[in-house]
């Protein structure tokens, strides 16, 4: 795999990435981590308690070190967060320092997994359900830049564990 490391898996939120890596890390036989949940064993707080106590910029400081702190000495995959990859450089360090995978999903599709959890989240937590549709679909169109940026485009709803795995292999 082209020298590097990392994988990392990129996408809107509720476009199954933990999911997604967890699975692809098993069938690859390497770790997982989840950069969320990374972020909350440095923070010693859940993130919608970074949001809510700290703001967004603080969070996205505390992403930023922590994705640049991972050790790219080892195989591993890594699931981010929706934002991670549209906030500082982080797109092209993901870039420079790993293969990137990117799981696309239409608004509507999102807007659908999206409406049980959005209470959960702190960028949707205080968009009316109604009002969720257009609100994915002004966000994607805007990360979109960053997104199209990865090395891999796949669709999030038919994934191919295996198969993707060995197109990362192969690269
Ligand atoms: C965010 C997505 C979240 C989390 C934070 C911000 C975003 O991760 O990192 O709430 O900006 O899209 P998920 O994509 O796993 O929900």
């Amino acid at each position: 795999m082209s020298g590097k490391n990392l994988i990392y898996i990129i996408g809107f939120m509720g476009s199954g990435k933990s999911t997604a890596g967890r699975k692809l890390a098993a069938s690859m036989g390497w770790p997982f981590i989840d950069l969320d949940r990374k972020i909350e064993e440095v923070a010693l707080k859940t993130i919608p308690r970074i949001f809510s106590e700290d703001g967004e910029e603080h969070f996205r400081k505390i992403e930023s070190e922590v994705l640049r702190k991972l050790d790219n000495t080892k195989k591993t995959v890594v699931s981010t967060g929706g934002g991670t990859p549209c906030h500082g450089d982080n797109m092209d360090f993901m870039l420079q320092t790993g293969v990137t995978v990117y799981l696309k999903m239409t608004p509507g599709q999102l807007a659908k997994r999206l409406l049980d959890s959005s209470g959960e989240r702190p960028l949707l937590k205080n968009v009316p359900d109604e009002s969720l549709p257009g609100f994915i679909e002004e966000k994607l169109a805007h990360r979109e830049k960053w997104y199209s940026k990865a090395e891999i485009i796949v669709d999030g709803l038919s994934l191919n564990i295996e198969l993707l795995g060995s197109i990362v292999n192969s690269m």
